[in-house]
């Protein structure tokens, strides 16, 4: 398996539960190398173009309000079978389904609020971090 890349956020609920270090260290526990990061807080027209293909869900409106509700980390994380990897260290969208030690089972309350967003496929993947980083804010490793 090729090394891959993923996008991933630290919602606005474990960014307020002060966790975002305790998430970072199961990313790279996992070995998964943080190559891109940084803190925002979304407009509504930025989450709205974000989650566009669930726009037409009934929870659109309040998972943009939760997502605008405080800032967020964005990052990009790189290793090999980075997106399944990463979507194992978060468990399932549900925290009350999420396995034990996953970051939704420790973090999350609820399926509004549920700690972390992690790309489901490569286009994704691509698509996600293009809508957040330019090239020059992503650093590959050098050694
Ligand atoms: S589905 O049914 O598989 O398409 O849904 P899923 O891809 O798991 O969820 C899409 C994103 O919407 C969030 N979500 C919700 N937000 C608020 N309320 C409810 N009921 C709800 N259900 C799902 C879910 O956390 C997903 O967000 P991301 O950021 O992609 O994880």
């Amino acid at each position: 398996m090729a090394v891959e890349r993923t996008f991933s956020i630290v919602k606005p609920d474990a960014v307020a539960k002060n966790v975002i270090g305790e998430i970072y260290s199961r990313f790279e526990r996992a070995g998964l190398r943080i190559v891109a990061s940084k803190m925002i807080h979304l407009s509504r027209e930025k989450a709205e173009g974000f989650y566009a293909e669930h726009k037409e869900r009934p929870f659109f409106g309040a998972l943009v309000d939760f997502m605008t509700s405080g800032p967020v980390m964005v990052q990009v994380l790189e290793g090999e079978n980075a997106i399944k990897a990463n979507r194992e260290i978060m468990g399932a969208t549900n925290p009350a389904e999420a396995l034990r030690g996953t970051i939704r089972a420790d973090y999350a309350v609820s399926v509004d609020e549920n700690a972390a967003h992690g790309s489901d496929s490569p286009e994704s993947a691509e698509r996600e971090i293009n809508y957040f980083f330019s090239s020059d804010e992503i650093c590959p490793r050098t050694r």
